[in-house]
């Protein structure tokens, strides 16, 4: 590795074979495992990329061997893995139908208990150019614990706020790797942050030990630090530890890091919040009957929606940025009100024809712990539209 990048207490790269390196771990230390293994699928195929025919190849560590021995591959260091675990510790693995049946056959043999097989669905896959397969825009990550009997780690009301206040579901909508993300250089099979948030957050707390055993450009570190999880990654190429520790070098600034974990926690999916400012006595009205509303045509009426409106799950109402409170909307969406509708049931519409009026359940405010600043754009009625995650809190 090259000595002038410097180290971190809390990112450690360990570069070699991680069959190897494993062993040098204190076992039973580590509180949750992801692992992107190589998927054996680096035989000539094409795609696109940008526009461009591109081969598929990622590296000489990708290319198939025979079946023996990619079970034998497999078998090995998720053998090693389990005895770095604690015992409600568990582990994610990713892969396609090129491994990860495979995988699942080693987890069984080894007495790792399965709990869930997550689809990653992406949002934006390139096209299938042979036009002889349905087009791959999934991923498979098997979540498995490290015994049957011993109850795991499972941060499941974290994950159902994520969900907009539903059960979080083992079909995830997430984009690829962005631009963003490639900023300190390119990594051919780069997981985005955006899916480890996800994994970090559901299986680990603050100060957690997290470990990735083919760790590549350190995308599974840079989730935990940015969440507050200690990291420990294996890599066996030195180019690859360096883009790492670049990466790693950025969250120094506090801007940079601030910016990374905005990007990381906002997905195109996400639930969202309306912020809706009142007037006193409209407030009131609200909490007597249910509804609130926003201004939602213009002077000519025509309907102004805002992006993020169809993710709205969520309202916090506040009168001058105080007095906050969250609701979950009853049902998801609006209907158009007139003024006079409003007016007619004691609210002081006045500013436009038509209102988009929401309902929820005013018995039922949603704790909530992110301190948000209500003071901008104090006094007018067109409202903001924040993302759930803004409010719960999550470091
Ligand atoms: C699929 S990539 C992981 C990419 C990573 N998730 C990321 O976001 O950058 C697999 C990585 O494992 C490394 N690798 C393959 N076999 C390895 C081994 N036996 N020990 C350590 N690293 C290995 C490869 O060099 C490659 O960078």
């Amino acid at each position: 590795m090259t000595n002038t990048l410097p180290t971190y207490p809390d990112f450690t790269i360990l570069q070699g074979d991680c069959m190897e390196r494993l062993t040098e771990i204190e076992d039973n230390s580590v509180d949750t495992i992801f692992a992107d293994p190589p998927y054996f699928l680096s035989n000539g195929g094409i795609s696109v990329h940008s526009g461009k025919q591109v081969c598929v190849d990622k590296g000489d560590w990708d290319k198939g061997g025979t079946p023996e021995y990619i079970y034998e591959f497999n078998r090995q260091w998720l053998a090693l893995c389990r005895t770095k675990l604690r015992d409600n510790g568990t582990i994610w693995i990713s892969g396609t139908h090129h491994n990860i049946h495979v995988v699942m056959r080693c987890l069984q043999e080894l007495g790792y208990k399965v709990l869930n097989t997550i689809t990653w669905q992406k949002t934006d896959p390139p096209p299938n150019l042979s036009c002889r397969y349905f087009n791959f825009s999934t991923e498979l990550i098997i979540w498995a614990r490290k015994t049957v009997k011993k109850p795991h780690k499972f941060n499941y009301e974290t994950m159902k706020l994520l969900n907009g206040g539903q059960q979080m579901t083992d079909v995830w909508r997430i984009p690829a790797v962005s631009s963003w993300e490639k900023q300190q250089g390119k990594h051919p099979t780069q997981k985005p942050l955006r899916l480890l948030y996800r994994i970090i957050l559901a299986a680990t707390n603050e100060g957690d030990t997290v470990l990735d055993p083919f760790s590549g450009s350190g995308t599974t570190g840079i989730a935990a630090n940015l969440l507050g999880r200690k990291y420990i990654g294996i890599e066996q190429d030195e180019q690859f530890c360096d883009l790492s520790l670049r990466r790693r070098q950025t969250l120094e600034d506090d801007k940079t890091r601030q910016k990374l974990f905005d990007k990381m926690r906002s997905t195109p999916e996400e639930t969202t919040v309306l912020i809706n400012h009142m007037r006193d006595t409209d407030r009131e009205n609200a909490m007597k009957t249910g509804f609130t509303y926003m201004r939602a045509g213009d002077s000519k009426g025509s309907l102004l929606v805002k992006e993020g409106f169809e993710r709205l799950g969520y309202l916090c109402l506040h009168t001058n940025g105080d007095n906050p409170e969250l609701f979950k909307l009853a049902k998801k969406g609006f209907q158009i009100w007139t003024a006079e509708a409003l007016r007619e049931k004691g609210f002081s519409a006045e500013n436009a024809p038509y209102y988009a009026v929401m309902r929820f359940d005013p018995l039922k405010s949603v704790p909530y712990d992110q301190p948000i600043d209500l003071h901008k754009r104090l006094y007018t009625q067109v409202a903001r539209i924040q993302p759930l995650s803004d409010f719960i809190g999550l470091k």
